[in-house]
């Protein structure tokens, strides 16, 4: 073996060693993560046939928490609020003729995008994001 094959032998030798290193140090670097407002993250609340048939959806368990959507799956104007009162915590009902969002207790009220028109709550209801995909009813932060 002359001083050429020996050099070109022992570089690809050295190449082929390092290939894993490098390899794993690649599949190491952590991915950057997503801001919540960059979430893309949509949740499956119900189908459009559930919620056709009686104008709103209450979700009491989701990832995002209770969740009640009112609306219909032809109308563009979807609302999905939690309907966890913030006076003391009772479920507000929606009032559709009103158009309110009405707490059984104490009788607090809350427009379409979660503010409070009456006491004695002082908090706003969250609002979420909704879309209708398919055959599904969609909610997500805003
Ligand atoms: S719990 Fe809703 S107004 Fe009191």
């Amino acid at each position: 073996m002359n001083r050429r094959n020996f050099i070109n032998l022992f570089s690809v030798s050295l190449f082929i060693s390092c290939l894993p290193i490098f390899t794993a140090s690649y599949a190491a670097k952590p991915k950057p993560k997503k801001k919540p407002s960059e979430s893309k993250n949509w949740i499956n609340v119900g189908t459009v046939e559930e919620l056709n048939k009686t104008g709103q959806i209450l979700k009491e368990k989701s990832p995002l928490g209770p969740l009640l959507i009112v609306g219909k799956s032809n109308s563009a104007n979807l609302i999905a609020v939690n309907p966890t009162c913030p006076h003391l915590g009772c479920t507000v009902d929606w009032e559709a003729e009103e158009n309110i969002f009405l707490c059984p207790c104490h009788a607090s009220e809350f427009t379409t995008d979660g503010k409070v028109q009456n006491g004695p709550a002082t908090e706003p209801l969250p609002t979420y994001e909704t879309k209708i995909a398919g055959k599904s009813v969609m909610v997500r932060r805003v």
